[in-house]
């Protein structure tokens, strides 16, 4: 599907975003393996975590899903069975590489697999962690997927977090449940702790004390209930068509603000960004809260560090929000954008490139030139959904319209975005 977004003379209007994805895909693994029933709200009904589903039934998990709840019948840590098949992680890394944290300690084997773009995605940075605590898998495609699993007793060990990911430590706190011993990991800069939020609530013992993360192993995990909050990488597409496309005002609904995700809505402020969170709430140990954007001057930053983690989904319609600033933007240390589903340095770039604006690529991020005017134009979406909103995002804010190709990869995490931007 091919999708013109024409600009855009004034956002207005209060929305709701779909689920949060890393939160969803969490409910479904840690519900199955959890005894009774996690019954999961405002689940995002996205193709990467429908991919999680159908990995878990597969599993020998009962999952009902319906309009509005999904309901996991947990089957407890040790009662999941072997899958007739490959598991199909379709395009999901969160899928894969925390799935085989729990595959790793079952008394079964298994394969995963999943899309070309999955393929390219690095896999022994989970499996080096997890071969330290006894895990046997292979790559018969040299530290890419398909991966072969051969499940093994494991024991504890502590590591240090070579990068800064959220996958690969849930990864390894999902693999320490199953472990004999107290795992450690130390975490020089921090990811996402949804993991060890949603672990603790069924019943794990997983402590952070400065960035030492300590996880007990468990006899057994409780399901209950969870409310997913919108998800702020999906909010963040309107966070920045609010304040840079003139005359807006958006107020989105119930999104997820947990301090380690919410590096975006700091980096927007810090350009002078006319963004605040308002009616903040707490919901299952996750922060939420509603977002006020308006459109605003903005003013170019430095990106880097500890705030990079904090925002990285984000940084490709940053990037887009940058050129709209005065003076020039740099963004550091984010070469985890190269191993996302597309090297989103490199088409982030290449697509812009195509509106008539220069963004200058480097080796751990890119120097984006404020003030430069978008042109209308033809771009791919490279089947990378953020990448296919961020050039939304510019071609509501380019002289003339903007036609996106392959544009329903969006599906993957926002199944309605051309719809609920439309009713802005
Ligand atoms: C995720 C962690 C991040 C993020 C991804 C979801 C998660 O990846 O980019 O979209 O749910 O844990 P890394 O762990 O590779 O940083």
């Amino acid at each position: 599907m091919n999708k013109t977004i024409s600009p855009s003379a004034g956002l207005k209007g209060r929305i709701k975003i779909p689920g949060d994805k890393s939160i969803s895909h969490r409910a479904v693994m840690f519900g199955s393996i959890a005894k009774g029933d996690t019954v999961i709200t405002g689940f995002l009904r996205g193709d990467d975590c429908m991919s999680t589903i159908d990995c878990f039934r597969r599993l020998g998990v009962d999952i009902d899903v319906t309009d509005d709840k999904v309901v996991v019948h947990g089957k407890g840590m040790r009662d999941l069975k072997a899958p007739d098949g490959i598991l199909d992680v379709g395009n999901s890394g969160t899928t894969i590489r925390l799935i085989s944290g729990i595959l790793a300690a079952q008394d079964f084997d298994t394969v995963l697999n999943g899309d070309a773009s999955i393929q390219k995605r690095p896999m022994n940075r989970v499996i080096k962690p997890l071969g330290l605590m006894g895990a046997d898998i292979e790559s018969t495609n040299d530290g890419y997927a398909p991966l072969t699993i051969h499940g093994k007793r494991l024991k504890a060990m502590e590591y240090t977090m070579p990068v800064a990911s959220a996958q690969v430590k849930s990864a390894i706190l999902l693999a320490s449940l199953f472990a004999e011993g107290d795992t450690i990991i130390n975490e020089p800069v921090a990811s996402r702790d949804h993991t060890e939020i949603m672990l603790n609530y069924f019943g794990a013992d997983i402590k952070n004390k400065d960035g030492v993360i300590t996880s007990k192993p468990a006899k057994e995990l409780y399901g209950g209930e969870i409310e997913v909050p919108g998800d702020i990488s999906s909010a963040a597409f309107f966070m920045a068509a609010g304040l840079i496309v003139p005359n807006s005002h958006i107020i989105i609904e119930n999104v997820g603000i947990n301090p380690t995700r919410t590096g975006i809505i700091d980096a927007f402020k810090a350009m002078g960004g006319d963004i605040s969170i308002i009616n903040e709430r707490s919901s299952g140990g996750e922060a939420v809260g509603d977002i006020e954007v308006r459109t605003s001057r903005l003013k170019a930053i430095t990106l880097e560090g500890s705030i990079i983690p904090r925002m990285i989904d984000e940084i490709p319609v940053f990037a887009v929000a940058a050129l709209c600033a005065e003076g020039t933007t740099v963004v550091k240390n984010a070469e985890e954008l190269k191993v996302k589903e597309s090297n989103r340095i490199a088409t982030m770039s290449e697509e812009l490139k195509k509106l008539g604006v220069a963004v200058e690529e480097t080796d751990d991020g890119m120097i984006i030139a404020g003030g430069q005017r978008l042109k209308g134009g033809e771009v791919y979406s490279h089947l990378d959904h953020r990448v296919a909103m961020s050039c939304a995002v510019a071609g509501l804010a380019a002289e003339s319209p903007v036609t996106i190709t392959d544009a329903d990869c969006v599906g993957i995490s926002f199944p309605d975005f051309y719809e609920v931007l439309e009713k802005l």
